[in-house]
């Protein structure tokens, strides 16, 4: 399964992202691919040295629209049959203690390099072109906000999980995502994240207005907010309980 997980800046999508990679990976071979081009803590909260980006086996951003889709399918697929990620080189995969296997796309570092698109387009072809192997499971830590929407990322992806934190903002643009996926036939599901218990009421019952469906809840973990903001590994073994009860009610474990 292929599962995206999308929101607002800061509500916490790279924390569960990560939360669910710790808990899918003691069944299963999960890869956690960190679709961000600005963000960079994700390795350090995984206990890993960063990657190098996969843009880079590619030649760089540069080459990314010129080489177009069947070229970049070409180089990463070696076989001919499809991506597959257990292929790739192993400086492309920084994989931690407990086996969650990180894979970059890339970042965008210096003035005047030009955007993001080149990036997003490699994500796209990745997902769209990925086979997975029966015991395998990506997770995609996305950017912040809707323009991965925009430009199609989505398309080769199974689920949508949206990541919403006690803000209007937030249930606003999992509106708009349940929207653009349920017309596209996705799976598609809302996690709270970092609510404390009298906030919840009033965001669920706001959700509900809303006509959203809230599939599972973490709560504000002052660990978690710690050792993020200390750039350390992620400390949270309450949130992981959380989310291995909200994977299984989702039919994810
Ligand atoms: N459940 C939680 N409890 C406490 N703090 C959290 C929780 N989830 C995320 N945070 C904090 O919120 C901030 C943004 O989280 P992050 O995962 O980086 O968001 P995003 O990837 O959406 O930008 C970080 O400081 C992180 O530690
Ligand atoms: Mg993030």
């Amino acid at each position: 399964m292929k599962i995206m997980i999308c929101g607002k800046g800061g509500s916490g999508k790279s924390t569960v992202s990560l939360l669910i990679a710790k808990v899918l990976a003691k069944k299963y071979k999960t890869y956690l691919i960190d679709s961000d081009e600005s963000n960079v803590l994700l390795p350090k909260m995984l206990g890993v040295n960063p990657p190098k980006p996969l843009v880079e086996y590619l030649g760089g951003k540069k080459s990314i629209f010129p080489k177009g889709e069947v070229n970049i399918v070409n180089a990463l697929a070696k076989a001919g049959k499809g991506i597959m990620l257990d292929k790739l080189p192993e400086e492309y995969v920084s994989t931690s203690p407990e086996g969650i296997r990180l894979i970059t796309i890339g970042k965008v570092r210096n003035f005047g390099e030009g955007c993001a698109c080149p990036l997003n387009f490699l994500t796209r072809t990745l997902l769209k072109n990925l086979m997975l192997n029966e015991n395998e499971m990506v997770l995609v830590d996305t950017d912040a906000g809707i323009e991965h929407v925009g430009r199609g990322v989505e398309e080769g992806c199974d689920a949508i999980l949206a990541v919403v934190d006690p803000t209007a903002e937030a249930l606003m643009l999992a509106k708009v995502l349940k929207d653009t996926f349920e017309s596209l036939h996705k799976n598609f599901w809302i996690i709270l994240n970092k609510a404390t218990p009298k906030i919840t009421e009033l965001i669920e019952k706001k959700a509900k207005e809303m006509g959203l469906k809230i599939d599972g809840k973490i709560g504000f973990h002052e660990e978690i907010f710690a050792s993020c903001l200390e750039g350390k590994e992620l400390n949270a073994s309450e949130a992981i309980l959380d989310t291995a009860a909200i994977l299984k009610s989702l039919n994810i474990i």
